[in-house]
């Protein structure tokens, strides 16, 4: 356990993950039963729950991926965002389903949801695994939300601190988690 001097209390533990998104799941198959379900997930942090989600949905849906960076330091977001990697895919006239792994500020979402919606997608909803308590800046409706967790810094499933701890297969909270430079997605 190299990484317990660094990472502190379980959140969410693996048991929690898998069962919330099993449900999740549930509820996306059945509301896309008769739509073509297109997932995007926003890398990298939303990778490993792109992973568990899809395969919990039992549709034929499609994947794509966008990267964004938000510039800021490595703990808080600055609201402005570079997309590094944009869709590979034409999303007009598509049911879009944008899975993120957390909503802070919801500054990146924000910019994210206005973006996709210039492509005119026949429907835009919102999976976001985490959403901290109380601390957004904008409103943001999110169609399925996995988890309401306090305002502190966490890793793993797919969370990282300055790249590492993405891995983790349970969220945690971050000891010291100090500033540091251009946090990516
Ligand atoms: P927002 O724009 O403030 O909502 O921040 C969203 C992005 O910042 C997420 O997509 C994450 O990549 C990152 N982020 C926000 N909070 C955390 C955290 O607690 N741990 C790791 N990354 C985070
Ligand atoms: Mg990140």
């Amino acid at each position: 356990m190299a990484y317990r001097p660094d990472v502190g209390e379980i959140l969410l533990t693996e048991e929690m993950l898998q069962d919330r998104i099993a449900e999740l799941a549930k509820r996306i198959t059945e509301d896309y039963r008769d739509r073509d379900l297109l997932l995007v997930g926003v890398l990298k942090g939303a990778f490993i729950l792109m992973s568990d989600l899809a395969r919990q949905i039992a549709l034929p849906l499609e994947f794509d991926f966008m990267a964004v960076s938000s510039y800021g330091s490595a703990t808080r977001t600055s609201g402005v965002v570079r997309i590094l990697k944009d869709l590979d895919f034409e999303i007009s006239g598509r049911h879009v389903l944008l899975v993120e792994d957390i909503i802070d500020s919801g500054l990146t979402l924000l910019y994210l949801l206005k973006y996709l919606q210039t492509r005119k997608p026949a429907s835009l909803e919102v999976c976001a695994l985490m959403r901290k308590a109380g601390i957004q800046k904008v409103a943001i409706d999110v169609r399925y939300e996995g988890f309401e967790i306090p305002p502190e810094f966490v890793v793993g499933y797919g969370l990282d601190f300055e790249q590492r701890y993405r891995n983790l297969p349970y969220v945690a909270v971050m000891r010291d988690a100090g500033p540091g430079e251009g946090a990516d997605a």
